[in-house]
């Protein structure tokens, strides 16, 4: 059984889940833009594991019997000054999410809420691995500094991310 107080945060993680889909589909719109296909399919990818991360609380509350709400979304910012730009604020926003994620993995634990804690375990992997994405590709646009062709590259490269979803028989 979920208590209420995890039930709230749970919540609160969904919403943030949603933010960040919308943030990326944000992201993947500015991409299209400035005309770089492969940074906006990486972002439309992004964006459709986000709303796994959301579903994924969904079902894990319902098959606690918790009541799930949805809560309002921020206006995601429109703009970005580059690429770069784009890709530290993700890293940033990555960083968010893990610090919440890691709180509510200590409220699992104060709360002695086993099924939560082990639950919450995929998303701190999880987030490791959304990191090192991100620094992966900061460090490449880093190098790649004011390189057109290099640009075209990393654009090819991220033209071949591919969606898998979360769990083939839940989507
Ligand atoms: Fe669902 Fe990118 O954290």
């Amino acid at each position: 059984m979920i208590k209420k107080e995890m039930e709230e945060e749970l919540n609160r993680q969904i919403n943030e889940e949603l933010f960040s889909a919308y943030l990326y589909l944000s992201m993947h719109a500015y991409f299209e833009s400035i005309g770089l296909k492969g940074f906006a399919n990486w972002m439309m990818v992004q964006y459709k594991e986000e709303v796994d991360h959301a579903m994924k609380i969904i079902r894990y509350m319902h098959s606690q019997g918790a009541r799930v709400k949805l809560y309002e979304l921020k206006e995601p910012q429109h703009e970005w000054n580059s690429p770069l730009d784009a890709f530290e604020a993700t890293l940033k926003h990555e960083q968010h999410i893990t610090e919440r994620i890691n709180g509510l993995v200590d409220l699992a634990e104060k709360l002695k809420d086993r099924a939560t804690y082990n639950f919450l375990q995929w998303y701190v992997n999880e987030q490791v691995e959304e990191e090192e994405n991100d620094r992966e590709i900061i460090d490449k646009l880093k190098l790649i500094g004011d390189n057109t062709n290099g640009l075209f590259m990393l654009d090819k490269e991220l033209a071949a991310r591919k969606y898998t979803p979360l769990v083939q028989e839940e989507n």
